[in-house]
């Protein structure tokens, strides 16, 4: 569905946006919509951006190392539907000349309203109670069986002091947890809500009863959790993942919960989501989400209209305000 206004840019969206969204950039850009929000391979969205000068896509859409190379050349910005932007080379993008905007902010709550909801999933075992109700297996219930772990009162490590850590470690801060973090760099009193920074990630794991995985996708981060880093936690530890599946090593995580060393893991992504790790879905200690840490409606519609802002700014001839490919 491509709407009217020759002289406008050309936007292909590659999957489906808040209505509020799809009708103010139909009405700014003549923009092609995915109504029925099929998912587009690459090669789909190669051909299709031929007639397109730019492309509003998702960390959901399947590219592959190549799509910035292999991109026409009437495509000169890329907007992505997303605070992440792993699914796409920076470097590559500067090469070709093509500029990359992305929605920081705008998630950061709703992202870590989920990064809680695993601790307290993951600990209270949110994931086996639901499934007694509904199997009718409450009578199985007894003064010392299930159980869960405590939260409140305990030590929260937090893997990444961006804007979404800073915003868990404020909320960890209403369950009285002591909290602390990993970052490159350490940030201000006003941001860490209390947190001690350790400046090596294996300094800090030792002091943590919950580890809250929340930093970016990067050569230096992906499988930074692995079987080393895992056995340096205390035995009992909950792993808990809003950030991107390749930071964790799945065989590690896996081992590492199966074999009692730790006692659950809440995880919101997964490596190759959604083909995950099949083993994940067999465990009783995971309580598993389906990537949602920003699925609300009124973080999504924000999302959905960054991208726009990001692109009007660019067609004006002016920076967009999230600007990935400047110097
Ligand atoms: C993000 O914005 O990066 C979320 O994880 C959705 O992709």
């Amino acid at each position: 569905m491509a709407a009217a206004g020759p002289d406008k840019p050309r936007v292909l969206v590659t999957r489906k946006m808040m209505p509020d969204a799809e009708r103010r950039i139909a009405a700014e850009f003549r923009a092609t919509l995915n109504p029925d929000d099929r998912p587009m391979g690459k090669d789909e969205i190669l051909t299709r951006a031929a007639e397109h000068d730019a492309i509003l896509l998702t960390s959901f859409d399947k590219l592959g190392p190549e799509f910035i190379p292999d991109l026409p050349p009437s495509i000169r910005i890329i907007a992505t539907h997303s605070v992440g932007y792993d699914h796409l080379s920076i470097p590559q993008a500067k090469a070709k000349g093509i500029a990359v905007t992305n929605t920081p902010g705008v998630l950061t709550d709703a992202t870590a309203d989920i990064a809680l909801l695993l601790m307290l999933g993951a600990a209270r075992g949110a994931s086996w109670g639901d499934r007694m109700v509904r199997e009718n297996r409450w009578g199985e219930t007894t003064l010392v069986s299930p159980m869960g772990h405590d939260v409140s009162g305990r030590r929260l490590g937090i893997l990444g002091m961006g804007r979404i850590g800073q915003a868990v470690a404020k909320r960890a801060r209403a369950f009285g947890m002591e909290i602390h973090y990993h970052s490159r760099r350490a940030v201000g009193p006003e941001d860490s809500h209390g947190a001690r920074y350790h400046a090596a990630f294996e300094d800090m794991l030792p002091h943590c009863d919950f580890l809250s995985i929340n930093c970016a996708s990067t050569p230096e981060t992906r499988g930074i959790v692995n079987a080393r880093t895992l056995a340096l936690l205390p035995d009992g530890a909950i792993v808990l993942n809003t950030a991107r599946g390749d930071i964790v090593d799945d065989e590690a995580l896996i081992g590492s919960l199966t074999q009692g060393k730790l006692a659950a893991a809440g995880l919101d992504v997964f490596k190759g989501e959604p083909n995950i790790d099949p083993r994940y879905r067999s465990l009783d200690n995971v309580f598993l989400l389906p990537h949602i840490g920003s699925a609300t409606p009124g973080t999504r519609s924000a999302m959905a209209h960054k991208c726009i802002d990001n692109l009007a700014q660019f067609f004006r001839g002016e920076r967009p305000t999230d600007l990935l490919t400047g110097d």
